[in-house]
């Protein structure tokens, strides 16, 4: 039976699928692994299924062996994965698309109530037992009926969250190339209440948002990220939170994940969340069964459902 490699937990579901095509390894170590660790793991695998936070490229590839035939992205962001490197040792890539696009899609939206409406504020002052009263001007945050939503990255996702924020009378923007609504970049940021990014992360979008980019926002506008962190550059998000450039920000990715720029951390006009936005339990076993699917059919010699093409 050819060795499967599971980098990471995934949901029984998924591990019944694999079970069928080989035999199932699954990392005890409740962590992402070390580079080192990833790779001895990996040592004669056929089929790596592995986690964003996994470094998937040649030096794997090379260190599973030759056996190798597939490499399997529990998400649809392909950033982790050196998709040319092992197209050239012949490894198939698949990733996750379709099945995240409505949990990522309501995480965005959600985060983006969260912040305009101060909800985080609002839990904090809570907590620590402030006390408070109901007054007309009591935590007042921003409507979005009649507000503009800029949407970086029209893709599934970016769609997805667009029809969610139309429902809530907000006017979309994109900096897609074509189609109702598109603008520029740099009109995107001037015109938007809310920039809100779906872009995947490569060369081109690393740190996208960067100063000039916040500078360019209105004062009273909001940002969210739920795609990569590093599309934003975070130290220049502190600095245009601190200098009022933009009114706040709402992140559920980090530029260094798992750590947080602290100078974001003890500000009320940021809401974060720990890369949620897939995490319902029905995403999360979709995703995992979606890459389990694809690992048997590529061990089986069929095609797979979602490969990534390099
Ligand atoms: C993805 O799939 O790329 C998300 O970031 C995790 O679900």
């Amino acid at each position: 039976m050819p060795k499967i490699a599971v980098t990471r937990w995934i949901p029984d579901e998924a591990v019944k699928v694999l079970a069928e095509a080989g035999d199932v390894a699954v990392s005890p170590a409740d962590r992402p692994l070390t580079t080192a660790e990833l790779h001895e793991f990996a040592a004669g695998a056929s089929a790596v299924v592995g986690m964003l936070h996994d470094r998937l490229d040649g030096a794997l590839a090379d260190a599973a062996g030759p056996g190798l035939k597939v490499v399997a992205n529990v998400a649809v962001g392909y950033d982790n994965v050196d998709v040319p490197a092992l197209a050239e040792r012949g490894v198939v890539v698949t990733n996750t698309p379709g099945v995240l696009t409505d949990a990522t899609a309501d995480l965005a939206f959600g985060l983006l109530l969260a912040i305009t409406r101060r909800l985080g504020e609002g839990e904090r002052l809570l907590r620590s037992r402030t006390p408070w009263s109901f007054h007309l001007g009591f935590l007042l945050g921003s409507g979005l009926q009649g507000k503009t939503l800029g949407i970086v990255g029209l893709g599934e996702i970016g769609r997805a969250v667009a029809k969610r924020a139309e429902a809530f009378g907000m006017s979309i923007i994109h900096s897609g190339r074509s189609g109702r609504g598109s603008v520029s970049f740099q009109e995107l940021l001037e015109r938007s209440d809310v920039v809100s990014l779906h872009c995947p992360l490569t060369p081109e979008t690393r740190h996208l948002i960067d100063a000039a980019a916040l500078r360019a926002m209105k004062p009273g506008a909001y940002l969210v990220n739920t795609t990569r962190g590093p599309v934003v550059d975070e130290a220049a998000l502190a600095d245009a939170l601190e200098a009022g450039e933009i009114a706040g920000a709402a992140l559920d990715v980090f530029e260094h994940e798992p750590d947080v720029e602290p100078r974001l951390l003890g500000r009320d006009d940021v809401v974060l969340s720990p890369h949620l936005g897939s995490a319902t339990v029905e995403t999360r076993t979709a995703m995992a069964v979606l890459a389990a699917r694809n690992v048997a059919a590529v061990l089986a010699g069929r095609p797979p459902l979602t490969e990534v093409k390099p």
